[in-house]
């Protein structure tokens, strides 16, 4: 086969891809939907159903699925008990003339659970409650400038990062962004700061004393953990200069603990936000934080028909009490943590320069190469094998409470056949041709 080829097993999804292609620009909504990041001509572009742990694709290809919705689905998808309450609540209609309390139902759950949480706010998504929060923080403190680390969405006030240069956000987000469609007038209003550097963060406070509205991060992502006393310095800080504290909890959120990153760490933001997991794989997202400030998105233009929507929220009350009912921080912990052990065991058996990093919950596999080529070489070989046994997986690994012992099984027994392929291709470093699937990046070609 050569390169990219595509596969027979996937031909039904690859032809209604060649039709998006024409249609859908870019192929997918979201980027990390494309094909081409994964095993482009094998990873299925196109789902037909999921249950549990497992999707089905339009060929009928059954893949033990360990992405998860990008982490959102953290029970695992169509669960019957969540369905079951959205089912429920579309029977009564979902979106109507005036507001359902299941808005007040979940906002009572949400301050009940989220430790900075006196008010809240929805919305539908990850990137639009980043951009909310942060309208929220430029009124309530009459600034503009934002500090930031981590991805923030699609959003201009967030691209504008890379208006100055289109580098900044390469470490952030993804490589060789280039933010055409973002006004000018923008540039110098988002700027960066380093994960575990206070003082990159300090420099930029004090270059740009009394401007900064707010400091908008992740408190941990992948490997990045915080080391000791930096969130707790990001708090002092933002406090010293008057800025407000957001925590983006979109991917840590109902992860690391019912009440996120901010729980886990014991940190408190002045505002935080919510997605993904938050619903279980229904559309929603929402803005919590410290009643006066919140209060100001009363007085703003922060206005959307379907933020209402009653479907995302009897999905995420439902999701929630999913989670405290059963135990999900013990499982979800047990099923990183025993991913992490078997992945580990088998690199080591095979000399692998690879290793499990992070919490169990928000595992990253990390790389020793220091070579970047030859780690995507690693990475696309790896994806390319698990994908062919039915496992789809990146360097990113979300558990759900339905990676079980069986689940668990199938992925060690891939990983034991994966790795002697991995270690023959180091050794021969034949690369050209074992890899039939060589990922591309979505803004910039791989370089080497
Ligand atoms: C930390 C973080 N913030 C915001 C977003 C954007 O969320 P959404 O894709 O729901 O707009 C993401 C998405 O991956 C994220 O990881």
């Amino acid at each position: 086969m050569t390169t990219n080829q595509r596969d027979p097993r996937v031909a039904r999804s690859y032809a209604v891809y060649d039709e998006a292609l024409e249609l859908i620009p870019g192929g997918a909504q979201l980027i990390s939907r494309r094909p081409t990041l994964y095993a482009p001509g094998l990873t299925p572009p196109y789902v037909a159903r999921g249950k549990g742990a497992y999707f089905w694709d339009l060929d009928g290809n059954r893949y033990l699925d360990l992405m998860m919705c990008v982490g959102a689905s953290i029970l695992g998808y169509a669960d019957d008990v969540v369905d079951a309450a959205v089912i429920a609540q579309i029977r009564d209609g979902t979106a109507y003339s005036v507001s359902h309390p299941l808005e007040v139902e979940l906002a009572r759950e949400l301050v009940d659970v989220i430790p900075c949480a006196e008010a809240v706010r929805y919305c539908k998504g990850g990137g639009e409650a980043d951009a909310i929060a942060v309208r929220i923080a430029r009124a309530y403190t009459g600034r503009e400038i934002v500090l930031f680390c981590g991805y923030h969405g699609w959003h201009d006030w967030y691209l504008a990062a890379n208006l100055e240069s289109d580098a900044v956000l390469d470490s952030h987000l993804l490589p060789g962004i280039r933010p055409d469609g973002v006004p000018h007038g923008l540039a110098g209003t988002c700027l960066p700061f380093r994960y575990n550097d206070l003082g990159s963060l300090q420099g930029q406070l004090e270059q740009h004393r009394g401007q900064v509205a707010c400091i908008i991060m992740e408190a941990a992502r992948g490997a990045a953990l915080p080391q000791p006393g930096f969130l707790e310095g990001v708090r002092r800080l933002a406090d010293e200069h008057g800025a407000l504290l957001i925590f983006d909890e979109v991917v840590t959120g109902f992860r690391l603990a019912l009440g996120g990153a901010q729980e886990r760490f014991g940190v408190i933001p002045d505002l935080a936000t919510y997605a993904k997991s938050i619903s279980n794989g229904y559309a929603m997202g929402a803005v919590v934080g410290r009643r006066d400030v919140m209060q100001i998105a009363g007085q703003l233009f922060i206005s959307s028909t379907y933020w209402s929507d009653a479907v995302g929220l009897a999905a995420s009350l439902a999701t929630i009490r999913e989670l405290r009912r059963r135990d999900a921080y013990r499982g979800l912990a047990e099923a990183g943590a025993r991913f992490q052990a078997s992945f580990d065991a088998i690199a080591t058996e095979y000399g692998l320069p690879l290793y499990a990093s992070g919490l169990p919950e928000l595992v990253a596999i990390g790389s020793r190469t220091g070579d970047p080529a030859l780690t995507r070489c690693l990475k696309d070989y790896y994806v390319q094998e698990l994908t062919r046994r039915g496992i789809f997986a990146g360097f990113g690994v979300n558990t759900c409470l339905a990676h079980g012992p069986a689940e668990l099984g199938l992925v060690e027994a891939a990983l034991r056949e994966v790795a002697p392929l991995l270690r023959a291709a180091l050794d021969a470093g034949d690369w050209e041709q074992r890899l039939h699937a060589r990922s591309v990046d979505a803004f910039r070609r791989q370089v080497g």
